[in-house]
């Protein structure tokens, strides 16, 4: 089932130009707003190492799954400057260029929406996080709280949407996103009618993971439609690696 996330809620066609224009307008207002406050609350020494910041900012450090770039030190990521009033803090370049800068972008055809767009902090932390590879939550909420409509909060005055876990989102960047027509319990009815998207794979047999989405699909990018795994000929190839005599 393919129904655009933002057609059913504002119909077909309400991306007009007026929209996308007012939309990256605030988004510039906003970051500039975030560059000019950029103030830290507390004066900071001159070079400072990562000791200094850990002692008031220790969690950035810990937790079950670090980013392995913490190692190199918070100023990899974080300018420190100082200013005749203070500390500034900002980061070393925008946002959405950041994670590209260690992290090649692929160059494989399809690229995900918010991967293609450098939005990694929708589903990374850049520090650490309970869930492997900093992930703002498990994997499955994660795709689910975007290809499930009833997971996504909307603000249609604003023209926001809030993910599950907290982060908000121009509705600008959700456009594409497909509600994937899940049952009431999340746990069937894609990719066909009463087909699992979660518990054991009874298919492959004992000690096989369990099925999440990311059984059939990659969450950055792919060489085919519908970011599915590498190394397949095509869909009917992906069907058979479960469905293996049928
Ligand atoms: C003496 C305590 C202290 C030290 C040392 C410290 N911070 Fe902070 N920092 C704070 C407080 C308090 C805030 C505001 C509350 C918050 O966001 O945790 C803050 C906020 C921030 C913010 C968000 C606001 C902003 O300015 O953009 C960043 C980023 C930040 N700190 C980075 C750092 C880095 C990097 C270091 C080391 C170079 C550092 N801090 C050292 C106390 C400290
Ligand atoms: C200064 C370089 C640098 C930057 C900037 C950087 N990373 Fe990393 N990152 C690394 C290194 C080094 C590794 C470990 C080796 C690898 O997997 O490539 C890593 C690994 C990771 C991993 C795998 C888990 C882990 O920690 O080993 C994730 C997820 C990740 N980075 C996400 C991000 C995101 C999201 C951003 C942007 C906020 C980002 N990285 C920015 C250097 C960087
Ligand atoms: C790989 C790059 C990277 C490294 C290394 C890094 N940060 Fe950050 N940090 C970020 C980014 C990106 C943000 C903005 C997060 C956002 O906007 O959601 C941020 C935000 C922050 C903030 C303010 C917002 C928040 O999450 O509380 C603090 C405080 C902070 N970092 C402290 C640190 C400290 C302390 C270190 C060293 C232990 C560190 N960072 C190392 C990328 C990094
Ligand atoms: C839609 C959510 C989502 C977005 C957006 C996203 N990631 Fe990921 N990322 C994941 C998931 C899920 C995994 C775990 C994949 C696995 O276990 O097979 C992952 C794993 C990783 C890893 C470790 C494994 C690997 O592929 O090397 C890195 C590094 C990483 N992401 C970097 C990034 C960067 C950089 C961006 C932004 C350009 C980004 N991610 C955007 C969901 C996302
Ligand atoms: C922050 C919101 C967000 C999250 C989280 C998210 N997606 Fe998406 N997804 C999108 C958007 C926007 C599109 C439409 C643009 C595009 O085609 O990539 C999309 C498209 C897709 C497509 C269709 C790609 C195509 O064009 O053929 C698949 C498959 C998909 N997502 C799977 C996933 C999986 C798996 C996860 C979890 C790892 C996930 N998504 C998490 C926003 C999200
Ligand atoms: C058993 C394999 C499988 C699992 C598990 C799976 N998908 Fe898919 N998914 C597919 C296939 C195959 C397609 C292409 C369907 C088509 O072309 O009609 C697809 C298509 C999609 C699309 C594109 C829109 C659409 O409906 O055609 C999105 C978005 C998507 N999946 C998200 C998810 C999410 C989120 C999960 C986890 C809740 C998930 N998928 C679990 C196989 C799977
Ligand atoms: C990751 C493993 C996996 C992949 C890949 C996979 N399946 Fe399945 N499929 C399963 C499991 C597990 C079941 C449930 C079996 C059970 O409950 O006995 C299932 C059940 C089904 C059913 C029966 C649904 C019902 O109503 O009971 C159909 C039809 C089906 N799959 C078709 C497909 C097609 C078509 C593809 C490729 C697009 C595919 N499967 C890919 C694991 C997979």
């Amino acid at each position: 089932m393919r129904i655009p996330i933002d057609a059913r809620l504002f119909g077909r066609g309400s991306y007009r130009a007026a929209t996308c224009l007012a939309a990256s307008l605030l988004c510039f207002l906003l970051l500039h707003a975030a560059a000019e406050a950029a103030q830290h609350p507390v004066p900071l020494p001159k070079n400072p190492d990562s000791a200094v910041c850990l002692g008031c900012h220790a969690g950035k450090a810990k937790g079950k799954h670090v980013h392995s770039a913490i190692a190199m030190g918070c100023t990899t990521c974080h300018a420190v400057t100082q200013q005749k009033d203070g500390t500034a803090v900002n980061l070393v370049s925008p946002a959405k260029q950041l994670c590209f800068s260690c992290h090649q972008k692929s160059t494989d055809k399809l690229l995900h929406g918010p991967y293609a767009q450098g939005n990694c902090l929708v589903c990374h932390s850049p520090h650490s996080s309970p869930w492997p590879d900093q992930l703002l939550a498990s994997q499955q909420n994660l795709c689910m709280g975007c290809h499930v409509r009833s997971r996504l909060k909307i603000n249609a005055k604003k023209r926001t949407v809030t993910v599950p876990w907290g982060v908000t989102l121009p509705l600008a960047q959700l456009k594409g996103a497909q509600d994937i027509g899940l049952n009431k319990a999340l746990t069937l009815n894609h990719p066909v009618e009463g087909h699992p998207v979660t518990g054991p794979n009874k298919h492959v047999g004992n000690g096989a993971a369990d099925i999440t989405c990311l059984s059939c699909h990659q969450p950055h990018h792919s060489q085919l439609p519908n970011l599915l795994p590498p190394n397949l000929a095509n869909e009917t190839a992906l069907c058979k690696t479960c469905h293996k005599n049928e």
